[in-house]
């Protein structure tokens, strides 16, 4: 370059972001926006590369850089921001605009479009839109069918992070789950939107497995399966003021269909409303477990559930899949310490407390206590179920508990 062009480079980086980042070069609390390094924006040229241009010089600063991706259209392919970066301190990604996923497959070979991981201190805020446009790729997932099937593309996964918040960022239309965290440390979620039809498969909102120290808060979602699930190997998480429906409400599991799978302890979920679901609050394991594990410590609190199917639900015997279950054998996922407290509302099946634990390893610690939802079926009172359980109960409970032969 010569000294002309690097003159005119270094004027129209200035005048395009306040903060001007150049490329190669490390600056401590830089802003880096993707629309200096290429970025289009127009919704339709493929921006992946120019912003992973922009992550990689955000990634070598050692402050506290922020990435930004401004209110426009991003049309991007599959995008992996991978640590360890350099930063000393925050990590912040902001995301204004809409960032939109190609429809083409083909170009996606992980099962993932959009991973963060390997970074410590990674904060992404913004009033930005992650639009899997998935509703193209619904015919083809053969998951809600079959074991063997190709997993679609996550689209926002999040794995080996430690201290990471998530604020303010919409996810629509995933193709398979809208957000997974995988084996994070401490890591917050809140005041997010997770949108998709009630009828797409597999559109879990937040699914989570091998993370300790977990904060999901104040946000909403409306989606066609579980609003949010805890799967195996969490410890510590806290659920708190959740919007959920339409969806399959808020779940534990499901547990114990893998043999690397590990235990669950401590779970609070609380002040949620489910509106609309399929189910309440739920926990699920597998029949015939290749792995004995435990899940434990958890609490379900201040719970409104409206015209909801399953509002309370064991399922022992979770086999979505009819015909390649084998159901000979019992769950290996042992339940215990688990409290089901102030939940009112109103259901849609007569069952509203349906506890189907395991033959091999029965429930044990299950409590009930202040529990009101009515049916809103043409007649009759809701009631109770239970298998392999001897629940406690204390103050208001209908429908009836289950009377537990001896
Ligand atoms: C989809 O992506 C593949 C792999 O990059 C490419 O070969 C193909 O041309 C793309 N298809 C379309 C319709 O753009
Ligand atoms: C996160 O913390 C763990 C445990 O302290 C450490 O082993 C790991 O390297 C850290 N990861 C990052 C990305 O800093
Ligand atoms: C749940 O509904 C109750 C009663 O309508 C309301 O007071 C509360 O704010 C709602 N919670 C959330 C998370 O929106
Ligand atoms: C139960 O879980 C909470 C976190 O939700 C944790 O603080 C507490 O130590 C756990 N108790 C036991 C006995 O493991
Ligand atoms: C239980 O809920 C029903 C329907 O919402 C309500 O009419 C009833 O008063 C509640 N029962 C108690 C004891 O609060």
């Amino acid at each position: 370059m010569s000294f002309i062009s690097i003159f005119i480079f270094l004027l129209s980086t200035f005048t395009l972001s306040v903060f001007p980042a150049i490329e190669g070069q490390t600056t401590s609390s830089g802003t880096y926006n993707v629309d200096n390094y290429g970025a289009k924006g127009d919704g339709q040229s493929d921006d992946s590369q120019a912003i992973l241009r922009a992550w990689n010089a955000a990634c070598r600063s050692a402050g506290s850089p922020t990435l930004v991706i401004s209110s426009r259209k991003y049309l991007v392919g599959p995008l992996q921001f991978e640590g360890p970066c350099s930063n000393t301190g925050v990590f912040t990604v902001r995301v204004d605009g809409a960032i939109l996923a190609s429809t083409n497959l083909s170009l996606y070979e992980g099962d993932e479009w959009i991973l963060f991981s390997h970074i410590s201190n990674l904060k992404l805020t913004g009033s930005g839109t992650f639009d899997g446009q998935g509703e193209a790729a619904w015919p083809l997932d053969q998951c809600p069918f079959s074991s063997q099937c190709k997993v679609l593309p996550v689209s926002l996964k999040f794995a080996y992070l430690n201290n990471t918040e998530v604020e303010g960022i919409t996810s629509l239309n995933p193709k398979f789950f809208h957000i997974a965290l995988l084996n994070n440390n401490n890591f917050k979620v809140h005041n997010i939107k997770a949108t998709a039809p009630k009828d797409s498969p597999n559109t879990d909102g937040i699914h989570l497995e091998g993370c300790t120290g977990v904060k999901i808060l104040d946000s909403s979602f409306a989606t066609g399966d579980d609003c949010v699930s805890v799967g195996q190997g969490n410890t510590d998480v806290y659920i708190s003021n959740i919007n959920c429906g339409p969806g399959h409400g808020i779940s534990v599991g499901s547990l114990g269909r893998y043999a690397y799978e590990k235990d669950v302890n401590g779970l609070v979920v609380t002040g949620c409303n489910l509106t609309n679901t399929l189910n309440g609050v739920r926990i699920k394991s597998w029949q015939a477990s290749p792995v004995t594990i435990s899940a434990r410590n958890i609490t379900f609190v201040h719970i409104i559930v409206e015209n909801v199917a399953n509002p309370i639900i064991i399922d022992q015997k979770y086999c979505p899949f009819k015909t390649s279950c084998d159901d000979s054998e019992p769950s290996r996922v042992k339940l215990s310490d688990i409290t089901f407290s102030n939940i009112m509302g109103t259901s849609t099946s007569p069952v509203a407390v349906n506890l189907q634990c395991s033959a091999g390893f029965p429930c044990e610690g299950i409590k009930l206590q202040n529990i009101n939802i009515t049916y809103i079926g043409d007649e009759g009172a809701t009631t109770s179920a239970c298998a392999h359980v001897n629940p406690s109960y204390s103050g208001l409970l209908v429908p009836v508990p289950c009377v537990i032969k001896s």
